[in-house]
């Protein structure tokens, strides 16, 4: 198994190319089942978790051909996708294939609003926390699906199609409000969402589905009205920039200090993320290509946060902030209030010298002067790269053991680090 060889105290400077939203291009790969017309998508990041939708997607009868192309000054590779879901040949998602990634649960809304039926095993994913499928459920129940659970499948079935209703969602859910947007552009009526979440990636697929023929309004607001159309055809959509990525880059240089253009960003998708990293002692620009996060000289400085629903602080950058705080001056706190059980990155960074207590959902971070290297493990994706982010400003030499975790949603990460003056390599056993 790989891992990834830090030597840290290196000062970041040059340029990171950010890459499609990994957040964005699953959902976005999954409206395909919607049609039988071909739906092309720009900017899709190659990743593990790409790769697994793909095959996913595949065993529902899509096809997809991929046109490689290469951007820019070269360190960029966008992919061009094209997904063909011409024929659906089964509406079963099994076991096997769900239970490697939560979201190819949500190919359970357009299966559904498609063939009228749907049988979806529920899902596995990161270790984050229990994660329940309560809000698909109660959510496309108010639009007329009969649902199951059998033998460890969600089993729903409408046969003579969805129909438009009124739901407001108790908690907010990206993953939920996704597949409602999707099944009830197919619906009869009007659909509308209450209390849907408001992240960036929410509307990257309102955008594409109405590219698709749908009519949604209000995605990006609490309240999302999709007034159902019969049939959605094929179309050409983009993904959006990784915000996450970006941030944690953003977190990355702040930790080291120096000057990186963060390329292709935008800071519209993380308003809060930044000020939080200015109050913290970077200066973020804004420019025509992207972002430029730039620290020199001063010390780090402790700054509370608690994770909320976009426009907040994202709960997919709260690993990667105590990373941060874990050298800043003086004491931070961190609360998580998105997911339970989200805090295994700490006794990790615990093994790099950081001094953080827990208090039920909020971690107390103490600022150390100095952490030093370790062998550390990655539990999930976000906390895995909050080590990375760790031993870049440790001294010595950290390594990172159990990397298919960053795989799944870091593009090209050591390499992107390195040319930026980073000693990041990735080792092979
Ligand atoms: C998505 C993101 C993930 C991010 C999360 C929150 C993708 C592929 N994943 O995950 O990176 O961390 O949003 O921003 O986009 N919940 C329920 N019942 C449900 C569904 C969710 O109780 O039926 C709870 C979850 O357990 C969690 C909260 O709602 O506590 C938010 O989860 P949700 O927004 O659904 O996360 P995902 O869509 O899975």
């Amino acid at each position: 198994m790989d891992r990834i060889r830090i030597v840290g105290g290196n000062v970041l400077h040059g340029t990171i190319p950010i890459s499609g939203a990994k957040n964005a291009a699953l959902p976005l790969m999954i409206a395909s089942l919607l049609t039988d017309e071909t739906l092309t998508l720009d900017n899709v990041p190659h990743l593990a978790d790409v790769e697994q939708l793909i095959r996913i997607l595949g065993n529902h009868g899509v096809d997809y051909m991929v046109n490689g192309r290469r951007e820019g000054d070269g360190q960029s590779y966008a992919r061009t996708i094209h997904f063909s879901a011409k024929n659906i040949v089964t509406t079963t998602a099994p076991y096997e294939l769900v239970s490697k990634m939560r979201a190819s649960f949500w190919v359970i809304g357009p299966l559904l609003a498609r063939m009228g039926e749907a049988k979806v095993s529920l899902p596995g994913g990161c270790a984050i926390g229990t994660r329940p499928v309560d809000l698909f459920i109660e959510g496309l129940a108010k639009l007329g699906a009969e649902i199951d659970i059998d033998n460890g499948y969600v089993v729903t079935r409408a046969r003579k199609g969805l129909v438009g209703n009124r739901f407001a969602f108790p908690k907010v859910s990206v993953g939920a409000t996704h597949v409602l947007m999707m099944a009830a552009a197919l619906a009869k009526g009007e659909t509308v969402l209450e209390n849907a979440a408001r992240e960036p990636e929410i509307v990257n697929l309102a955008d594409c589905l109405n590219a698709m023929g749908a009519r949604i309004s209000g995605a990006g607001t609490p309240t999302v009205t999709i007034e159902g159309v019969t049939a959605l055809h094929g179309a050409r959509h983009a993904v959006i920039p990784d915000r996450i990525e970006t941030g944690t880059y953003a977190m990355a240089v702040a930790m080291t200090g120096g000057d990186v253009l963060l390329e292709g960003a935008r800071a519209d998708l993380l308003e809060n993320a930044l000020d939080v990293l200015v109050q913290a002692g970077a200066e973020i620009t804004p420019t025509n290509s992207g972002i430029r996060v730039r620290r020199n000289g001063a010390g780090i400085a402790a700054v509370d946060v608690t994770t909320e629903p976009f426009p907040g602080f994202p709960t997919d950058l709260q690993a990667q902030f105590m990373g941060l705080m874990t050298k800043a001056k003086g004491k931070s706190r961190i609360t998580e209030t998105i997911f339970e059980n989200r805090f295994m990155h700490v006794q990790e960074l615990a093994r790099l010298g950081a001094k953080i207590s827990l208090a039920g959902q909020t971690a107390i971070v103490e600022g150390v002067p100095v952490l030093k290297g370790a062998p550390v493990m990655a539990t999930d994706l976000r906390a895995s790269v909050s080590l990375v982010i760790a031993g870049l400003a440790a001294e010595g030499e950290t390594t990172v053991h159990r990397v298919y975790h960053l795989d799944r949603g870091f593009e090209r990460l050591e390499e992107k680090l390195s040319h930026c003056g980073a000693v990041v390599e990735r080792v092979s056993e």
